[in-house]
């Protein structure tokens, strides 16, 4: 286990340079999702040549990389310069780590969105010792002025906002760089580098000592991967930590759900009678927001449990059916399918809301409403008026894509705390004695959970309570944690 030193008593704790989080979009979501709201500090034209047919080379000379335009390296740095403010836990990782270089001979070939905050961690990876090689894991998330940013200081990196299908292999193989280096550790969001890796160099598997997972796609992958035998080293399991969950899930959502209802509709919720379709931790973090803005939330749930708990928050649980005619806002939250179907959407009323916030976009039944009796009007960026036949007008949002990600942003504490559990669970793996990690899917220890949290607690000045020799006997835990057991549901 590596020994984490304590966490600080005094973080950074002022704001912002600018004032404000930079706009950037998550780090879950896989290549198949688009964004559209990750903020650019320039755009080109699609008319330009591809980067891939540019010679570029950053101030020191260095050229092992491909981006956008190398010339907005000065733009990206103020991005990600706003990012590290917000990002203590990793910019405390490289005070107390920093000399003692705990990734010292670890090269990591990395496959995350590239915004500032991945920027953070990858420059964070570099003071702990590691060398990295990056490519996107999205073909439309890339800040390009950040991924110049990284090359000017010496990255290589490979990205750019909206790259073909053909352009993001050919990242993902520069990213590897099989002829260039020896690299031993993967940080993947998706499972594409691995899956690449595995389908055209599978003898890296030989080397590698380890993967960082951060999606559930990615993980979904290894499993697949276990299954049949083929996963031949060990695999940490970021996704599933308990801090990741609860921040993507309940806190992000809380917060983003408003963010992008008033972004995209610019209408007032207090008093509106709104429907949340699940109350797992999104609908949870969801109807709370609603709630405190004075909304009247119903909920419904298929889990007698959720649906109690709706309740003793003071929900009322209903059927989709009896309040479909009345609600003015619908978001489904459940990551199931056809949740809302047509016959709801028939009964809507006119200007009633209709988005979701679980992953994908099958939760509301889209095809039914591509019929040629509804007409189809855009509104403005991520707003459609779907026509009936009489007039009534329904407000679909993002398509059925994911509202918050797709018309808001993910705040960078949240990115944050996936980014210090990364860097942790490399460091993990890495300095791991051989044979402490089988070739499987790992769960990172609660004690890395409970780490992280912990270096996120000075932000607040929130000052823990330490328990007594005694108070720890009695509750059966260690004075420093781990502090509960592992099925422990917060
Ligand atoms: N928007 C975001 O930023 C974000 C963040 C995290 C997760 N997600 C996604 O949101 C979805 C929900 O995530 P979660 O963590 O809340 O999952 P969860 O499993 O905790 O909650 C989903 C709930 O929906 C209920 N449900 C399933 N089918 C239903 C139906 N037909 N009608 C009513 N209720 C139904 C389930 O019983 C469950 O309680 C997933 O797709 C997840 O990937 C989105």
């Amino acid at each position: 286990q590596i020994q984490f030193p304590d966490p600080p008593q005094e973080f950074n704790t002022r704001p912002s340079k600018a004032g404000q989080r930079s706009l950037s979009p998550s780090t879950s979501q896989s290549s198949t999702e688009s964004h559209t709201s990750g903020k650019e500090a320039c755009s080109h034209g699609s008319d330009e040549a591809s980067p891939r047919e540019q010679q570029q080379a950053a101030s020191s000379g260095f050229s092992d990389f491909c981006v956008k335009n190398i010339k907005q390296a000065h733009l990206g740095r103020r991005e990600i310069e706003i990012a590290e403010q917000d990002m203590a836990a990793l910019m405390f990782l490289r005070t107390r780590a920093g000399a003692e270089k705990p990734l010292a001979g670890a090269k990591v070939m990395g496959c995350t969105h590239i915004t500032a905050q991945t920027a953070v961690l990858i420059e964070t990876l570099s003071v702990l010792g590691a060398q990295c090689r990056w490519a996107a894991c999205n073909i439309f998330s890339t800040q390009n002025a950040v991924a110049a940013a990284l090359a000017e200081a010496g990255t290589a990196v490979f990205a750019w906002r909206g790259q073909t299908e053909d352009d993001f292999w050919w990242c993902i193989e520069k990213c590897v760089g099989a002829e260039i280096w020896q690299p031993n550790m993967v940080l993947d969001d998706g499972g594409d580098l691995t899956h690449w890796i595995h389908e055209k160099h599978p003898s890296l598997f030989q080397t590698l000592k380890g993967i960082v997972e951060e999606s559930l796609t990615g993980i979904h992958r290894l499993y697949q991967l276990s299954k049949a035998g083929k996963l031949c080293l060990p695999a940490f399991n970021v996704n599933d930590c308990v801090t990741k969950q609860k921040f993507d899930s309940l806190y992000c959502c809380k917060e983003s759900v408003l963010s992008g209802l008033k972004r995209t509709t610019d209408v007032m919720f207090g008093g509106k009678q709104v429907l949340v379709c699940g109350y797992g931790e999104v609908g949870k973090g969801c109807c709370a927001a609603l709630k405190a803005v004075g909304a009247v939330v119903y909920v419904t749930e298929a889990d007698p449990i959720c649906a109690l708990q709706a309740c003793m928050d003071g929900f009322r649980v209903v059927r989709m059916e009896e309040v479909a005619a009345q609600v003015d806002v619908v978001i489904t939250c459940t990551g199931n399918k056809n949740v809302v179907v047509r016959k709801h959407l028939d009964r809507m009323k006119n200007g009633c809301i209709v988005c979701n916030m679980g992953h994908s976009n099958t939760e509301i039944d889209l095809a039914s409403l591509r019929t040629a009796e509804l007409r189809w009007e855009r509104v403005r960026s991520h707003v459609d008026h779907v026509i009936w036949p009489d007039g009534k007008r329904i407000l679909l949002l993002a398509e059925g894509r994911l509202l918050n990600l797709s018309c808001s942003t993910v705040p960078s504490i949240v990115l944050s705390i996936t980014t210090t559990t990364q860097a942790l669970a490399l460091m993990e793996l890495y300095s791991a004695p051989e044979g402490r990690y089988k070739q499987d899917i790992y769960l990172l220890p609660k004690k890395t959970d409970e780490f992280v949290a912990a270096l996120h607690l000075p932000t607040f000045d929130a000052h823990l309570t330490e328990l007594s020799e005694e108070q720890a006997r009695y509750l059966g835990v260690s004075k420093t944690g781990p502090f509960k057991p592992h099925h422990y549901r917060y």
